[in-house]
Formats: C-alpha cells, structure tokens, sequence
C-alpha cells in the first residue's frame, strides 16, 4: 500500500500502524473520539492511560496546549524532531480520551521521515507503541503484524533506529520531571535547561503522575532477570544478552558496551526468546557508558518487575 491509502484509512477515522524513530505507534486522528475508542479496544488498553499526540510542525503545540512554558520551546529547539515527549496543560478542546481525563496532554514530534510524511497530511495522531497491552514494545513491522494479524496496516519502515519509547518529561510543575526514560537522558535535558531536572519514575506510588507507569509493560513470557556475577553461560534454554562472554553461542548475544545496540535490539530479543520457546533470558548488569543507560535499565527493570 502507498502512503495515501494509509492517510485515507487514518482520515476515514481507522487506525493505522507507522514506524517513527523510537518504536512503531499505532496511530488515529487526535479529533476523532471513535477512532481513537478503537486505539484502545484493538491494544486491550486501560481507559485511565493516557495517549502521546505526534504532531510534524512545532506550531500545532498551540491546538492541544495552553500556558506553554519557556522550558518547552528550548527542549523543542534542542531535540524535536526526536525522542522527547512534552507533558503540558491541555486547552479545554482536547479529548477526554486523549488525555484520559488528566489536564495536561502529552506531545511529541517523531524523527522519522515516513511517521512526518504521514502526519503532516493527515493531521494530529494519538499514537501508542502499536503491541498489545502487556506486550513488549514494536520494533519491526513483523511485531504489530504478530500481535494484531497479518493483514493490520502497517507502513513498513525497517527497525526503528532507537528502540526504547521517548523521554516524557512533564513541564507542568516548577520543577520539570521525567515521567519515563528514554534515550534523551536527564543530563542532557538538563544542560539545555540549565536547571534541576527529577526523576519521578524510581517509585509506583498509588497515583503516579504518569499513569502508564503502574502498568507491567515489556514482558516477555520467557522470566527475565539479571545474570550473576560468576554464573555461567550454558545453558540450552537461556537466551544470554551480555557485555562479553568466551561462551560463542547462537543463545549467548554479546554487545561489548554497545548500549545503543543493545537498546535497540531488546524488545526484538525478547519476542524472540518467546518465539523460540527460551525459559529464560539472562541480562549481565552494564555500566552507565551512554545516556540510553537509564532507560535500558529502567525496560530491563519493568520486564523482571
Ligand atoms: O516513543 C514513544 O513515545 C512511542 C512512539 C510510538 O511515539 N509511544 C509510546 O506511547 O510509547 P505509549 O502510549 O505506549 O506510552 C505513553 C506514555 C504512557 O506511559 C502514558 O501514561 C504517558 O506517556 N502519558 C501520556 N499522556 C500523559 C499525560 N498527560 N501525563 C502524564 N503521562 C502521560
Ligand atoms: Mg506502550
């Protein structure tokens, strides 16, 4: 299918699955209430979660937000395009279902030249990690395909070059806080706003200010957890992701420090290991090398969880 069919179908009020530089979203329109009842019934989401709108110009910030802060046009001006979603108070025409009934709306323009193509013709998408609910994030084609059917629209964009959802970093309260991790790291967000940046995602408290936080997200059925200091690497029904290993195996992955790649390939090594009938996947603990550490650990965290 060519693009336009894919700006019919979103236009026509369905849903359509496109990649963008982090993972694939599923996207509708951001104005139509049934489209997006139908982002939620196909990914079996709570109704309390919130949704991301894209957007491909900066200006069309203005149509979902209000008060917007100095802080957001100097993070837009550093990192959007990119994988940095802003948390801002919402104008009263923002749909409940976008926002979950929450008054700020979330924000973000993808770096991907296929998911700017799309929006820029068919306006505003709300647009989630197109797995279902509980599932790990998609990052090739082939994933949405296996979770919603083979003949789900998808545009096909290869594998997503970060891997790991965007930095939400909520400029609501005098203090910015990062709501989720993601490859834009604090530090760098803190540079840019040369100012004390926190981190509200370390604790599951009983309303978290991002609700998506209180859900296990990225769980394989395979048991994940960290590998032991003096643990060997040999067992069959293993799937070993590590740093260095003597161990040559096709069970044992080795990524020499490359936290990126290791971020990128994660979700995809964690369907495989279902896919593949593995029992378990066993991670060995990495350094704090490269800003995507954080959000890697905080992934590998919520899929041990
Ligand atoms: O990289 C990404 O952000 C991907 C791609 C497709 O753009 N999208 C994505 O969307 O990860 P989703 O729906 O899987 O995650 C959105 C997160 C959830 O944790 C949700 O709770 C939070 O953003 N969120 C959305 N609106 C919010 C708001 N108004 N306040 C606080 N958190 C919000
Ligand atoms: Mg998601």
């Amino acid at each position: 299918m060519d693009l336009k069919r894919y700006i019919s179908l979103i236009k026509a009020g369905e849903v359509a699955a496109f990649p963008t530089e982090t993972v694939y979203g599923l996207g509708a329109d951001a104005w139509n209430p049934d489209a997006i009842a139908k982002v939620f019934e196909i990914k079996g989401r709570p109704s309390d979660n919130p949704l991301i709108v894209h957007i491909s110009e900066e200006s069309q910030i203005e149509a979902f937000a209000r008060d917007i802060p100095a802080a957001a046009h100097q993070l837009i001006e550093a990192f959007w395009p990119g994988p940095l979603t802003l948390v801002l108070h919402k104008k009263p025409e923002v749909l409940d279902a976008v926002t979950a009934g929450l008054d700020t709306v979330a924000l973000r323009m993808p770096d991907h030249e296929k998911a700017l193509a799309l929006i820029s013709q068919s306006g505003p998408l709300v647009a989630p990690s197109a797995n279902k609910s509980g599932s790990p994030s998609p990052t090739k084609a082939k994933h949405v395909h296996t979770d919603f059917g083979d003949d789900f629209p998808v545009i096909d964009g290869e594998a997503t070059r970060i891997g790991l959802e965007s930095t939400v970093i909520d400029l609501t309260q005098s203090v910015p806080a990062i709501l989720r991790p993601g490859s834009i790291s604090r530090k760098q967000i803190e540079d840019v706003l040369e100012t004390f940046v926190e981190e509200s995602f370390f604790h599951q408290p009983e309303k978290p200010r991002s609700p998506g936080q209180k859900y296990s997200h990225y769980k394989p059925k395979a048991e994940v957890r960290w590998l032991e200091e003096n643990e060997s690497t040999d067992d069959v029904r293993t799937l070993y992701l590590v740093q260095s290993s003597s161990v040559i195996s096709s069970n044992v992955i080795q990524y020499n420090g490359e936290l990126d790649r290791m971020a990128k390939e994660l979700y995809d090594r964690f369907r495989e290991a279902d896919l593949e009938n593995f029992s378990t996947v066993a991670i060995q603990p990495f350094d704090d090398s490269d800003p995507i550490f954080g959000a890697l650990k905080n992934r590998i965290s919520k899929a041990i969880g």
